[in-house]
């Protein structure tokens, strides 16, 4: 019996000596392994950097690549002028050219697209991004930030923008400090500056 098992032993040892071996080289090559890089794409567009916040919160936790959406013409500063410009392009559909593109968007499962809602519905940069990133194939998790009168129209926009794209459930928040910052400094002006 104690023959047969240190028999066994000799007949096993040189297979054990493989799987030892084998585990190294694995153990080597799990070394050697390069971190691949990331596969997630945070894409932003913001005015008043509501939604930069959390773009940049989920570039960071997920260790993903930011991009910021920017529009070749910037908007105006003015708060109205941008209300006003905003109304016009999604009455007139308008998809303005934007200021660069992500060149590698291929490289990418999924992406991150965050934005504020304008005019009850996605900013026409958005629909500009869209067409001009092909998406198909790939994950898309929306962000949304409002001034409390939610999401509007802007997953319709999505829908019929990204149509070959999972488009997943939007993280919502509510987020309107710039206009209350504006209605509070107009109380105050009307109180000291009359
Ligand atoms: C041009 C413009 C239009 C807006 N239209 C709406 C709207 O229709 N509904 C709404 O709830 N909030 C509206 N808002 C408020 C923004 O969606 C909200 O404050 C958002 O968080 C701003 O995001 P940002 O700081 O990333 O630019 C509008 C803001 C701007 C500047």
């Amino acid at each position: 019996m104690n023959n047969d098992l240190s028999r066994r032993a000799v007949l096993f040892a040189p297979a054990l000596l493989s799987v030892a071996s084998a585990a190294s080289a694995v153990e080597t090559k799990t070394d050697d392994v390069q971190i691949a890089p990331s596969k997630i794409l945070v894409a932003y567009f913001t005015r008043s950097g509501n939604t930069r916040v959390i773009a940049g919160t989920l570039s960071r936790d997920l260790d993903a690549d930011l991009f910021e959406i920017r529009t070749a013409r910037p908007y105006p500063d003015d708060y109205e002028e941008t209300v006003e410009q905003a109304r016009k392009e999604r009455d007139s559909g308008v998809e303005p050219p934007l200021l660069d593109k992500v060149r590698n968007i291929r490289d990418y499962d999924t992406v991150y697209l965050g934005f504020p809602i304008w005019g009850e519905t996605a900013p026409s940069a958005i629909r500009s991004f869209l067409r001009t990133h092909d998406l198909s194939g790939k994950t898309l998790r929306p962000f949304i930030t409002h001034g409390g009168y939610g999401v509007g129209s802007s997953p319709v926009v999505l829908a019929s923008h990204a149509k070959e794209t999972r488009i997943e459930a939007p993280f919502v928040m509510e987020a309107d400090q710039e206009r209350r910052t504006l209605e509070q400094v107009r109380i105050w002006l009307s109180l000291v500056a009359r």
